[in-house]
């Protein structure tokens, strides 16, 4: 039985009043049940304070160049407005990306353990390397880099991929040019942005002046023409992507390391959805020979272990990566490392230690596993109400085509009409217009029930 068989028996065995068949018209408000099994965490909307005082600090200028808020704190903010208007809405949020299913147990025990331990004179520990602790980062080799010559202290552990663009934003200063994958995870824009790195906003094509926005559609594969592009000093280039789900292939990923070595560019290699990958796609740029020499790979156990509110990531930086004057990326990256950043907790390094265990790979797997059934389910709804839905197979999130609509009114009529909550596909680039991403991460009955939603209002 498929999936979607599934999924319809599971609308139908329901005793929803959300099923009333009698008066639903596509266009129309949906009715809600007023109770809920999970409605929404607000994120509260900062209060302005209303104060003539002023200090005599001007205001950094990059900051006031970001638009907007980031987009995900922009969404939570319209998903609380929303809230305001439909007190009794059951909002099901398929928006920002979160994990939702528990940590499996064999990583929370390790996670109790060490934090136990820490009760006690001979387990007790303070600040730890920098770096992270050796046998995490040998395990993170061994498990990761097996064979593709990345060595423990290539390695640096962090609290998260996010972290970690930021601080090679700082490596990297404010005199480099920058390229991204159009649409991309809003991060290394605003980073970019934030350093200094880029003009200003041009109103007129949604892009900052300075930045290489490297457009990425079904039409090319979402695969850059990279003929096209100008010489960037870095390039952050992420697969699977986020939000496209598309995962390069090895000859794409051949292509963009020689672009990179043609260039003197130095790629930044976005690896933290790579477990989702199903088939013979890369999983790390360093399967392509010659990729030590021009990159460096982010990661992160946020998306495979449901470590989003853990914090635990980590970044290779190879030896044999240099810049122009011969000196190494790692020694600046480990400078930065040390300054800006004391080390991932103990405990959250103790439960990447357990994720990497034979029975925590396999509970990583289960879990990857779960998230990639909602992504089917996703994409058998759209693809049955007969959009063009792309992404999904090598990542948690489904890239649906709303050809020639803004994606922000698809957004609202989405979230009006249904209650559900995604993300607009411009708020990943402008490359992302007229696409809403639809993230799987969620529990199974919301995933029915907002495929559900979206049946009645595309049918
Ligand atoms: C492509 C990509 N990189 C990095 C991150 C952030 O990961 P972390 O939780 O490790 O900071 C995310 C989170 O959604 C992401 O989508």
């Amino acid at each position: 039985m498929s999936i979607t068989q599934n999924l319809s028996i599971s609308f139908s065995s329901s005793s929803s009043p959300f099923l009333a068949p009698s008066t639903f018209n596509s266009r129309s408000q949906v009715s809600l049940p007023v109770k809920s099994v999970s409605i929404c965490k607000c994120v509260a909307t900062p209060q302005e304070v209303d104060t003539a005082y002023k200090t005599k600090v001007s205001r950094n200028e990059n900051m006031g160049k970001l638009q907007a808020g980031y987009l995900f704190p922009e969404i939570a903010r319209r998903r609380s407005a929303h809230l305001l208007k439909y007190p009794d809405a059951k909002i099901i949020s398929l928006g920002i990306g979160d994990t939702t299913e528990p940590i499996p147990e064999v990583i929370t025990s390790a996670l109790a353990k060490k934090s136990h331990a820490l009760s006690t004179i001979e387990g007790y520990s303070g600040y730890g390397a920098e770096q992270g602790e050796k046998p995490l980062r040998s395990a993170l080799a061994s498990t990761f880099y097996a064979d593709l010559g990345i060595e423990d202290d290539d390695i640096f552990v962090s609290d998260g991929a996010k972290c970690d663009i930021s601080r090679l934003q700082i490596v990297f200063g404010s005199n480099v040019k920058m390229a991204v994958q159009d649409p991309s995870y809003p991060a290394y824009v605003d980073s970019s942005v934030i350093m200094g790195q880029t003009g200003l906003y041009q109103k007129d094509v949604q892009k900052f002046a300075n930045i290489e926005y490297m457009r990425c559609n079904p039409e090319n594969g979402f695969f850059p023409d990279l003929s096209s592009i100008s010489r960037p000093d870095i390039i952050f280039f992420c697969s699977p992507n986020n939000p496209t789900g598309a995962a390069a292939t090895r000859e794409q990923l051949i292509q963009l390391v020689q672009f990179a070595k043609d260039n003197g560019s130095i790629i930044v290699y976005d690896s933290a959805y790579a477990m989702y990958i199903s088939g013979d796609n890369p999983r790390s740029i360093y399967e392509i020979p010659g990729a030590k020499e021009v990159a460096i790979e982010t990661s992160s156990f946020s998306k495979y272990a449901g470590f989003t509110g853990v914090r635990l990531g980590w970044t290779v930086v190879p030896k044999q990566l240099l810049f122009s004057d011969g000196f190494p990326v790692a020694k600046d990256f480990n400078r930065i490392v040390c300054t800006c950043f004391n080390g991932a907790s103990n405990i959250s390094q103790a439960g990447g230690l357990a994720c990497l265990s034979p029975e925590g790979l396999k509970a990583m797997q289960e879990v990857i596993g779960f998230y990639k059934e909602n992504t089917s389910i996703i994409v058998e709804t759209f693809d049955s109400l007969g959009f063009k839905v792309y992404g999904g197979k090598c990542a948690p999130y489904v890239w649906v085509h709303f050809p020639g609509q803004n994606s922000w009114d698809v957004f609202s009529e989405i979230l009006e009409k249904t209650h559900v909550v995604t993300t607009p596909g411009s708020g990943f680039g402008p490359g992302g217009e007229g696409f809403v991403r639809v993230s799987a991460f969620g529990h199974r009955e919301n995933i029915l029930e907002a495929c559900r939603r979206f049946k009645q209002l595309y049918k």
